[in-house]
């Protein structure tokens, strides 16, 4: 009989945990809070739970202070709380938690390792990063661990320090798509484009299967080197061998390539040969590159597709009525006056009309 009642009270225990977990997981936090301060037991788990329930609706500081009340903390509370502290944008925060986390003696894990890197990449702490490399180093975390090493190539491309984010690749022994993508990406964002395609054959020549972010990395590095044809080929690889299809970021990419390249005309027919919708990016970058050339025709074109996409934008009317003003087209240029005063689009101050 003893026994009987002691698995039903543990079931109840259970029952009113499993109850708990999900009002935590539904974000209904004044409710659980209640119920967690009633709880005679409270484990790191729970602690940790409540502290996620809370972060994760936006109530950082809430969290923080759980978090600060909390008498055991594990490896994974510490990596919580810098992590929700990098999310809501207080990197320097998120670091000196990362600082007291060290004092107090916690052994930084991978996780650690892979939240704290791009917070020193953001803050340009360039010798935190390196204590971090060295002790993933010593600890053989990141020859172990793909993730960290792809943190570590990212941290080091994006302080601009390109030998080491390379080094660190070629030290990896073992690669996933996200180490390549990180490596080309991180080629394009320090204008080594024309190495970026060539890191993109080699993978391509080591089996590994590109995906969506790989052909932005790589395409990105076509337009800062002004790869036109190597840009289209890729293009049209992506859809043919890969089956992937082009999403609105990769159009981008070729648009800014195209119009660069002084190809408008060829950027104008890949917008319009889309099978999906352009954005107002696509065609105001497409604009600005007609206004360089001079293709008044088409730029007449892309601020009508603007005008659609934004009626709103006054500056597109602005726009559209000084190309029709250096055309002499007066006419025009009244009509866009009476389109504007229909729609009670508002100059914005500073902005003037011809005509
Ligand atoms: C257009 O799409 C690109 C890629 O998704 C995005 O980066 C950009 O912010 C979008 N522009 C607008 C105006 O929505």
């Amino acid at each position: 009989m003893g026994k009987f009642l002691d698995l039903g009270s543990s079931f109840l225990a259970l029952f009113r945990l499993g109850f708990w977990s999900y009002t935590v997981s539904s974000g209904r936090m004044e409710e659980a809070k209640k119920v967690f301060d009633g709880m005679s037991k409270r484990d790191v788990i729970i602690w940790n739970l409540m502290i996620r329930g809370f972060c994760k609706r936006g109530d950082v500081d809430l969290g923080l202070s759980l978090f600060r009340q909390m008498s055991e903390k594990s490896v994974v509370s510490w990596n919580s709380m810098i992590s929700y502290l990098a999310q809501s944008g207080r990197h320097s925060e998120a670091l000196e938690l990362f600082h007291e986390m060290r004092e107090l003696g916690f052994q930084p894990d991978e996780a650690t390792v892979v939240i704290v890197l791009p917070i020193c990449a953001h803050l340009g702490d360039a010798n935190i990063g390196q204590w971090i490399h060295s002790y993933a180093e010593s600890s053989k975390l990141y020859r172990n661990v793909i993730s960290v090493g792809n943190a570590l190539v990212d941290f080091y491309s994006k302080g601009g320090n390109l030998e080491t984010a390379l080094q660190v690749f070629k030290d990896m022994p073992c690669k996933n798509v996200v180490s390549w993508n990180t490596m080309i990406s991180g080629l394009a964002f320090n204008g080594r484009g024309e190495l970026g395609v060539e890191l993109f054959e080699e993978m391509i020549n080591n089996g590994e299967r590109p995906n969506d972010a790989t052909f932005i990395g790589v395409l990105t590095c076509c337009t800062h080197a002004g790869l036109l044809e190597k840009g289209q080929e890729l293009l049209d690889l992506m859809s043919k061998n890969y089956h992937i299809d082009p999403k609105l970021e990769h159009y981008g990419c070729m648009v800014d390539l195209l119009s660069r390249g002084g190809c408008v005309r060829m950027a104008y027919d890949l917008i319009r040969s889309m099978h999906i919708q352009p954005n107002a990016t696509l065609w105001g970058s497409l604009l600005s590159a007609c206004r360089t050339y001079g293709e008044l025709e088409l730029a007449e074109l892309a601020v009508k597709e603007l005008i659609n996409l934004e009626p709103w934008n006054s500056g597109n009317y602005v726009l559209l009525s000084n190309i029709y003003a250096e055309e002499g087209r007066w006419d025009e240029v009244e009509k866009i006056r009476v389109l504007m005063r229909e729609k009670s689009v508002k100059k914005a101050v500073g902005q003037s009309m011809t005509g």
